[in-house]
C-alpha cells in the first residue's frame, strides 16, 4: 500500500459525500427520499445560455487551450456585471480573474497567501471548505464563532482582544452560508478597518448575492477595500450553472497576480463554450432575476411551513438558498434529529453541525427542491389524526 501524503491526515471525506451514499441506499431500497440537504440548483440555465453554448462549439479555435485568464470578452462582461449590479468599478485586464467555480478559488487563494504555520480566520458556522483547504496547505485554522444573537457577524473586538498573531487571511461569506444572514455596508466597513489594523487579507465569498436578496452587495463597494480585500463570486446559484464550474475572483491587481501564479500552474484555461455561455448568462436581463426570485420565494414559503410543522424557529428575513432553522427545545442533537427525519419520514435535511459546532441545535433546508416535493414533505409531516371513534372513547 502506498502511504498517503501527511496532509490527508488533516481532512476527512466531505460530510455530504458520506451521507448521500446512505440517502442513495435508502432510495435504492425503494424509499421515496426527498433530498432537502444540498444546495445544487435543480433549475435550468436560460435558453439563451444553452443556445450560446451549442453554437460556440462550432467556432474556430473552440477546442484549443484557452487563456489562463479567460477570454477578454468574459473578463469585460464580468467587469460590466460588477459595475451594473454592485456599483464596483474593476479593470477587466487586471482586477478580474475567471475561475472554474468559486470553490477552486478557495484553494488558489490559500496557496497564494498562506505559508505553513500561518493562520486563517474561519467562520463557525461556515462553508467547510475554508477549514479543510487551510489544513491542506499546512496553515492553521483559527475558528471564530458566530452567534444568532450577534446576527452571525463576528465580534471583531473580541477577536482582537484574543490576539491575532500569525493571522494572514480571514474568510467571510455574506450573504452567509448556512444561516442566510447578511452584512450591510457599515459592517463591511468594520471588517475592512479590522483587516487594515491587523494586516489581514479579507476574502468575501459571495455566491448567494442574488438569491432572495433585495439588493446584491459586494464588499468591494467599500471605498477602503483596496489592497486588503478579495471577493469570490459564482454563476452556480445565480444562473443555475453549478455543473458548468464558472466562478470569478475580483480585487486589486497585485493580489490577483499572485493567485494567477498558482492557477496558471494548475489548469490550462476554461473550455471556450463554457466561457461564451457564461458571457450570455451575465448579460441576462432583469426578468431572469425576477424569475429566480419568484421561484425561491415560493419554495421558501413552503419550507417555512415545513419548519413550522417541525416546531422550528427561523429568521424570515434571512436570504440565500437555504432556510436555517433552530430546533425546538428538548430536541435530540441535530445529527440524531436529521437521522430520525430521514428514516421515519424519508426527508433528508442537513444537520447544522456540518458547518461547525455553532450549528448545534440547527438544521438547514435547501430550496433546491421542486414545489411538488415540498408539498409531499408537508404531507408527510401532517399531524397524525386519530379516528373520531378513538377520540370519543379512548379506552374502547
Ligand atoms: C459558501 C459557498 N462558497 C462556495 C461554494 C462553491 O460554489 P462554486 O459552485 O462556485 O464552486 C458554495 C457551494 O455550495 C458555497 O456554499
Amino acid at each position: 500500500m502506498i502511504p498517503k501524503a501527511d496532509r490527508l491526515q488533516q481532512v476527512q471525506e466531505y460530510y455530504f459525500s458520506r451521507k448521500l451514499r446512505e440517502v442513495r441506499q435508502l432510495a435504492a431500497e425503494g424509499h421515496p427520499v426527498i433530498n432537502m440537504g444540498i444546495g445544487s440548483p435543480d433549475l435550468a440555465p436560460s435558453a439563451q445560455v444553452l443556445q450560446t453554448l451549442k453554437e460556440a462549439v462550432e467556432d474556430a479555435g473552440a477546442h484549443q487551450y484557452q487563456s489562463y485568464q479567460g477570454l477578454p470578452e468574459l473578463r469585460r462582461t464580468i467587469a460590466d456585471f460588477y459595475d451594473q449590479k454592485f456599483e464596483v468599478a474593476l479593470d477587466p485586464e487586471t482586477e478580474v480573474l475567471p475561475l472554474m467555480g468559486s470553490k477552486e478559488g478557495i484553494m488558489h487563494i490559500s496557496m497564494a497567501f498562506l505559508n505553513p504555520g500561518d493562520r486563517a480566520l474561519i467562520p463557525n458556522p461556515g462553508y467547510p471548505t475554508y477549514e479543510s483547504v487551510t489544513r491542506l496547505v499546512g496553515a492553521e485554522p483559527l475558528i471564530y464563532n458566530l452567534t444568532e444573537e450577534q446576527g452571525w457577524f463576528p465580534d471583531l473586538e473580541a477577536l482582537e482582544a484574543q490576539g491575532l498573531d500569525g493571522v494572514k487571511l480571514m474568510w467571510v461569506s455574506y450573504p452567509h452560508m448556512p444561516t442566510g444572514a447578511t452584512a450591510d455596508a457599515s459592517q463591511f466597513k468594520e471588517l475592512i478597518a479590522f483587516a487594515r489594523r491587523n494586516h489581514i487579507l479579507v476574502v468575501n465569498d459571495n455566491p448567494y448575492s442574488f438569491v432572495l436578496t433585495h439588493r446584491p452587495l459586494s464588499i468591494l463597494a467599500t471605498p477602503e477595500a483596496r489592497g486588503h480585500v478579495l471577493e469570490l463570486n459564482s454563476l452556480s446559484k445565480t444562473f443555475n450553472m453549478a455543473g458548468w464550474r464558472v466562478g470569478m475572483l475580483l480585487g486589486e491587481a497585485q493580489l490577483l497576480k499572485a493567485v494567477l501564479q498558482v492557477k496558471s500552474n494548475m489548469d490550462s484555461g476554461m473550455f471556450y463554450g463554457i466561457q461564451k455561455g457564461a458571457v450570455a448568462a451575465l448579460k441576462s436581463g432583469q426578468s431572469w432575476f425576477e424569475h429566480l426570485d419568484a421561484t425561491y420565494r415560493r419554495r421558501r414559503a413552503g419550507v417555512f411551513q415545513i419548519a413550522d410543522r417541525l416546531g422550528c424557529s427561523y429568521d424570515h428575513k434571512a436570504v440565500g438558498m437555504f432556510v436555517w432553522a433552530r430546533l425546538p427545545e428538548g430536541s435530540p442533537d441535530s445529527e440524531t434529529y436529521i437521522d430520525q427525519l430521514l428514516h421515519e419520514k424519508h426527508l433528508f435535511v442537513a444537520p447544522g453541525t456540518v458547518f461547525g459546532s455553532q450549528g448545534a441545535g440547527y438544521i438547514r433546508f435547501s430550496l433546491c427542491v421542486k414545489d411538488g416535493d415540498i408539498k409531499e414533505a408537508l404531507k408527510r409531516l401532517e399531524p397524525v389524526r386519530r379516528p373520531a371513534a378513538m377520540i370519543k372513547n379512548p379506552e374502547g
